[in-house]
């Protein structure tokens, strides 16, 4: 059984894994970043700085957390894009000098494809093909998965990721960034009738989605109702916002599902914890006959289990990346370059 070493630095995560035979997790060590705070969205630069110090005391806590010692790492697998730039970097060349320094190989792994597979640490028998929605700060995409091995991407924002509207909204109303989890926890209070907000469904059958349009209308209605902003009118104002994406995100979901014949429908990504997409979701699922998987909270936001997992079934049948490997910020699911 193979012990492979998982390196996640994509974002604003600096994170480090153990995984054991592609499923079994024997640690998941992830650091938020929290030096962006302060200026409301994730500051590349720093971003890369963090990963730079951060990188060998996970690495060693994540060795001690397994209980193994350098001599059992059979490989390493890193995340080589899509993601920013530097950050990407970072991971990459640390990858390369763990893989030249224990003479094990290591495998360059997309951060996409780590999210669906996120789904097998959770459900490792969930059957094929699903689809899988992958929704977090970056990205927004549907996905079929064939197998463990096989993505294809079905459909993706055409502009802002779900989780950057809910994130910039929460901005204006002075929530400190990443707001997603405050604005779920607001919205459990308020009525999601209260302000009716605009669902972009686009063309008729398509998969790909648009926010821009309920985040400037919901910028639109603070700007025209000030009063919104105290915290009484939060949970309303919220409660809206947040079902006025959820809605589109689920409905686009299944009639993907449907349009590609899946066996069932998986969620992944931070947003990915949003109470009200996990219940819609499932209550969807339930109705339309379909299988329903979403990882818990700690392999939904990035994590360098999923990482370890995508990146263990490359190794073990024996494919790995080459010394001469670089990061790639844009790479879409299922190429193998
Ligand atoms: O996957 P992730 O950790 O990083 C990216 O690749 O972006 O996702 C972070 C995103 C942020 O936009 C954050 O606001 C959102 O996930 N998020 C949530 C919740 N928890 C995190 N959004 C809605 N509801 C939540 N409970
Ligand atoms: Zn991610």
């Amino acid at each position: 059984m193979s012990v492979i070493v998982g390196i996640e630095t994509s974002c604003d995560e600096t994170a480090v894994a153990v995984v054991a035979g592609q499923v079994r997790v024997k640690a998941n060590i992830i650091y938020t970043q929290t030096v962006h705070a302060q200026y409301g969205g994730v500051v590349p630069e720093l971003a890369s700085r963090e990963h730079l110090s951060r990188l060998e005391p996970l690495f060693t806590a994540a060795l001690e957390q397994a209980g193994i010692t350098s001599r059992e790492i059979d490989g390493i697998a890193v995340t080589r894009g899509p993601g920013l730039i530097g950050c990407l970097l970072v991971g990459v060349a640390y990858a390369k000098g763990l893989s030249v320094a224990l003479r094990v190989p290591f495998v360059g792994v997309n951060h996409l494809e780590g999210h669906a597979i996120s789904n097998r640490l959770a459900a490792p028998d969930f059957g094929f093909p699903h689809v899988t929605l992958i929704v977090s700060g970056g990205h927004t995409s549907l996905v079929r998965v064939e197998s463990w091995e096989k993505f294809t991407t079905l459909g993706q924002t055409r502009d802002d990721a779900a989780g950057e509207a809910l994130d910039k909204i929460g901005k204006l109303v002075g929530l400190p960034y990443p707001a997603g989890a405050a604005i779920d926890q607001l919205a459990r209070g308020g009525d999601p009738t209260t302000i009716k907000f605009p669902r972009a469904r686009l063309e008729e059958n398509s998969l790909d989605f648009s926010f821009s349009g309920v985040k400037t209308a919901a910028a639109m209605y603070l700007e025209k109702h000030p009063d919104t902003a105290r915290p009484e009118s939060l949970p309303d104002f919220f409660a809206s916002f947040q079902a006025a994406i959820v809605d589109v995100l689920v409905e686009k979901l299944i009639l993907a599902a449907q349009m590609h014949h899946a066996v069932g429908v998986a969620l992944a990504g931070g947003v990915a914890c949003n109470s009200l997409l996990r219940q819609q979701t499932k209550r969807a699922a339930d109705q339309t006959g379909l299988a329903y998987s979403s990882p818990p909270p700690e392999y939904c936001t990035d994590n360098a289990a999923m990482i370890a997992a995508r990146g263990a079934i490359e190794l073990d049948a024996g494919r790995h990346s080459s010394l001469e490997m670089v990061a790639v910020p844009s790479w879409p699911v299922g190429n193998f370059i």
